[in-house]
């Protein structure tokens, strides 16, 4: 099964780039661009990732982004992490940046962005990836703040594929963010969110109603609305779920809790995905091995998580077409 879930071609569709920054290359950083890091050494980091929920988890993964300085240094860790997946049989990624987070430490966007941007060309070029950018709006911040960042990003407007929202989920609702997501549609740009991950099934139905998204970022509270997931089957709406995420953030205590196989039998359109693989022990590859030990999926069902995913992702028809 290892070899066919390694040869299956996969599409990751929900990957936070920051959140593939390994502590050996934490450490090369903090010590190229002298930053101060609060560990001893590489061991001490690895220690400290016992999450309790998505808060303490955010908290470092902010803290960790800190050694990211340099356009190049981007491109380092854009290109380290496609090479890992290229290795794991990864055919395309959709990838997520958090510019609010880079701004905040005093970066000009285009930092992050033409780092990033170079990264994806050489991945195409040098590995055969295809690669979707994903512009992520902080959900724990003013609205305003991401219109603004939205504003700002209009040189690389044609370089983005969607724009998507992210980190601390509670008490900040879709609708906050419902005139960004509008002026993301006039400007043609598809739209994706996180919801029901920590949140309730109803952050589901804003994303869709007021948000408009194509895709649902984890989703799996929809388990808990029937109704909801009703409405996501027939309108085969993807929900990019992460399985070892949700267990190192404690949404469940156990793989077997999560419900992805009653999920599928209702018709819902799954896909698996790492979310932060060097923060949640493995990769896209990793999650789906953890799923089979944790389901018992057969051959058949995991083709066809694989097939919505390549359904699913942002990449040109041709591409898609040479692909399924
Ligand atoms: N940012 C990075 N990973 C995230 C996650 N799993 N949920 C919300 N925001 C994130
Ligand atoms: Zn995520």
């Amino acid at each position: 099964m290892r070899d066919f879930l390694t040869r299956l071609p996969k599409a990751e569709l929900h990957l936070h780039i920051e959140g593939t920054l390994e502590p050996e290359l934490m450490f090369e950083l903090a010590e190229r661009n002298r930053v101060r890091l609060p560990y001893a050494d590489v061991e001490a980091v690895r220690r400290a990732y016992d999450f309790d929920d998505l808060q303490s988890f955010l908290d470092l993964y902010y803290q960790g982004m800190g050694v990211l300085q340099r356009r190049e240094d981007f491109h380092e860790l854009a290109m380290a992490y496609f090479r890992r997946a290229h290795a794991e049989g990864v055919v395309h990624v959709d990838l997520h940046f958090d510019p609010q987070a880079h701004l905040a430490r005093g970066l000009p966007l285009a930092v992050p962005v033409e780092g990033l941007y170079r990264a994806m060309r050489d991945a195409e070029r040098e590995l055969g990836l295809s690669t979707g950018l994903i512009l992520a709006f902080l959900r724990d911040r003013p609205a305003e703040e991401a219109m603004d960042v939205l504003e700002a990003a209009s040189p690389y407007w044609e370089l983005i594929d969607a724009v998507g929202l992210d980190s601390a989920e509670m008490g900040h609702p879709p609708s906050k963010f419902e005139a960004v997501f509008r002026r993301a549609k006039e400007l043609g740009l598809p739209r994706v969110a996180h919801a029901g991950e920590e949140g309730p099934p109803a952050y589901i139905r804003e994303a869709l109603d007021l948000l408009e998204v194509c895709r649902i970022d984890h989703g799996v509270r929809a388990i808990e609305d029937p109704e909801l997931m009703r409405r996501l089957a027939a309108e085969r709406i993807p929900l990019t779920v992460c399985p070892l995420s949700n267990l190192r953030l404690r949404v469940v205590r156990e793989l077997g809790e999560l419900p992805l196989p009653r999920l599928l039998e209702a018709g819902l359109v799954l896909t698996l995905n790492s979310d932060d693989p060097a923060y949640f022990g493995g990769g896209v590859l990793d999650n789906y091995l953890a799923c089979q030990q944790a389901f018992g999926w057969d051959e058949a069902t995991f083709l066809g998580l694989a097939r919505n995913a390549l359904e699913a992702a942002f990449m040109p028809e041709p591409r898609r077409r040479e692909l399924l």
